[in-house]
Parts: C-alpha cells; structure tokens; sequence
C-alpha cells in the first residue's frame, strides 16, 4: 500500500516521514462528522439498549451534506482513538446526562482532548456543542460546573448578539438576511434549565480566554451565553437549539418553523460542515468506512408527543 491511500493515524504509525503531496480522497464530498450517542433519558419506552442519538441530530448534518457515524459511549480509550483518525468532526448534542459523571461526558473528554491535541499539531478537527453539547464544552475547557438555573425551558428568542459576531468565524459566513432575522425574529429555540452566564463566564479566566461570545440571551433576570465560538480551536458551541426547527414536531412553546428558522438552521449546519471538510481524516477501508456509518441503525419512530420524533438506539 503506498502512504496515500492510508488513513492518517496509519500513516503515522507506519513510520513515514511526511508525505509528498496525497491526491485528494477519491470520494471528496465524503464527511463523517461523528455524533455522540448518550445515555437513554430514564423511562424512555421506546428504548432498545442503554443509549441513544436523537435522529434529528443526523438529519441536521446529512442536510448540509456529510455522513454520520454514531459514536457510542462506553468504548475504550484506543477505540475512540482509533475513530478519532477516521471522522471529520464531532457534535455533541443536546439531552440530558451528568456533565462530570456520564459516559457521554468520559467519551466527549477523550474526544476533546484528542482534538485539542491534534489542531495544536496543525491537524484540523472541528467540535460542535448544541445546549447539554454547549455546557459539555463549558466543563471540559474550565474543568468546573459552573452552570446557573434559567426560565428558558420552553422559550423562542432573537439572538442578541454581541460586538465580535461580525468578524467571527462563524456568522461571518452567514448571509445578511439570516443575520437580521436571528437578530429580530424569535426564531431561536431554548429547552434548557442549565446556562453559562455571562457573569460566570467573565469571572472565569479559562473561559474569558479559550471563547469569544457572540450572542447572549436572558431570562428576564441572568444574562447568559446562547453562541460561543473557541479563539484557537474550531469548536463552536450553541444553546440553542438549531436541529428543531427543520426536524422535530413537538407541539410546545419555543418550537418555531418558521422559512426564517429553517434557513439559520440551514446555515448553522452548513458552517459545520465547511469546517469538517478542513479535516483529512479518513477511515482506512471502504468496508470498515461502510460499517461505521449510521445506515447500519434503522431509527425508531417515537410518536408525534414524543420530545425527539426518531431516535436511534444502541447496546
Ligand atoms: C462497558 O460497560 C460494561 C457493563 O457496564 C463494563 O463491564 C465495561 O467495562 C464497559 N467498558 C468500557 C470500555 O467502559
Ligand atoms: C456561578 O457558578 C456557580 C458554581 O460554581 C453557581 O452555583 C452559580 O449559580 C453561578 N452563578 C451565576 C450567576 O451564573
Ligand atoms: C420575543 O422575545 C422577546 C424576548 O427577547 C419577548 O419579549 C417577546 O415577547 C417575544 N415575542 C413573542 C411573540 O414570543
């Protein structure tokens, strides 16, 4: 085999040197953005196994044209390293585990630290976290809890965006109308009780210097952090909600479908994903890649009450 054709993490364990210049992969719209599963939410009836991800989550990025591979929790340190090597980037969703004691949180760690590790060896490996994602982030960069209860359970809101939104990496990419709708119409979805306040979050140096906020929000009494972005690493962090809007049906106030809505989340996933084709990552086989992907996994329907319309599940 020569160095090209083989995946990153093989070809630095195959001793080469660096490489002359591979020829782009074969298949170069191919994305695995990976999605942590996490553990079933407790009395779930639909569930098979003790985990899942929400299938709203995996139709948000294949809309914006990747595939998904399911990365589940309770693997081993070499498993995740080995994924590590293969995918693209990695979303950490929503729901509802312990930041500090979950598997979800031991597996969004490994991966965390992976990354830093690799984008400070000028690797390219994007991390998105959306609301239980966002607070992972926030407790893996400050290796604290510092999250305060909010009234923003069930709450639509325009996004108040700060003065460093515009030069960001990641609003810069969004058109001007998307922009004034984020900004006027309340079009963003809130179903959290946890949030990074604004206070916290100043008074907090690992925090104040590993993200630059973009938006903010408030319940009427705390001001808190709804879009963040890293300074030196491609991880991005929302607590809202941009998967709903397009792909969950729950009748429940904060829900929007609105064209508005639907197209920032368009473009929340699409920024993702132009990040993701940054990464060189590759899986080492089309068998190993086609036995990764999440087709593998047929998703459950979970009824038009239910808080996730589909859900895949695993052991
Ligand atoms: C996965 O879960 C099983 C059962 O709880 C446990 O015995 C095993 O050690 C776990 N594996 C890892 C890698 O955590
Ligand atoms: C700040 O963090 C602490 C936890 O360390 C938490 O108890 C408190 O509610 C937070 N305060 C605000 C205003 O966010
Ligand atoms: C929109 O959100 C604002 C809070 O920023 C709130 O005052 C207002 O009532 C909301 N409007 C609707 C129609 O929900």
């Amino acid at each position: 085999k020569d160095y090209c054709s083989l995946c990153s993490s093989c070809q630095a364990s195959a001793g080469f040197s660096r490489p002359t210049v591979c020829p782009p992969p074969e298949r170069l719209s191919a994305l695995f953005p990976g999605v942590l599963a996490q553990e079933n939410l407790p009395g779930d009836r639909f569930a098979r196994g003790s985990s899942y991800i929400a299938a709203c989550y995996v139709k948000y990025v294949e809309g914006a044209g990747a595939r998904v591979v399911p990365i589940r929790i309770n693997r081993t340190e070499e498993e995740y390293s080995k994924i590590f090597s293969s995918i693209n980037g990695l979303l950490l969703p929503g729901g509802d585990v312990d930041l500090q004691k979950s598997l979800f949180s031991r597996a969004a760690k490994t991966f965390y630290e992976l990354a830093m590790k690799a984008n400070d060896a000028g690797d390219y490996f994007p991390i998105w976290g959306t609301c239980q994602g966002f607070q992972q982030l926030s407790v893996l960069t400050s290796n604290r809890h510092l999250l305060t209860l909010t009234d923003t359970r069930a709450v639509a809101l325009p996004l108040k965006f700060t003065a460093e939104a515009q030069s960001s990496r990641m609003f810069s990419s969004f058109p001007r109308d998307v922009m004034q709708s984020l900004a006027q119409e309340n079009i963003t979805s809130n179903f959290h009780k946890w949030s990074l306040s604004m206070q916290n979050y100043s008074r907090n140096a690992k925090l104040r210097r590993f993200y630059r906020v973009l938006s903010t929000n408030s319940d009427g009494k705390k001001e808190f952090i709804s879009t963040m972005e890293a300074v030196r690493y491609p991880f991005y962090a929302v607590q809202w909600h941009p998967e709903k809007s397009p792909f969950e049906w729950i009748q429940k106030p904060g829900m929007v479908h609105s064209a508005a809505a639907v197209r920032a989340s368009f473009y929340t996933a699409s920024f993702f994903v132009s990040e993701a084709r940054k990464s060189q990552h590759r899986f080492s086989s089309p068998e190993e890649e086609d036995a990764a992907l999440i087709y593998n996994f047929p998703p459950v329907y979970r009824g038009r009450d239910a808080i996730f319309l589909q859900n895949y599940y695993f052991d």
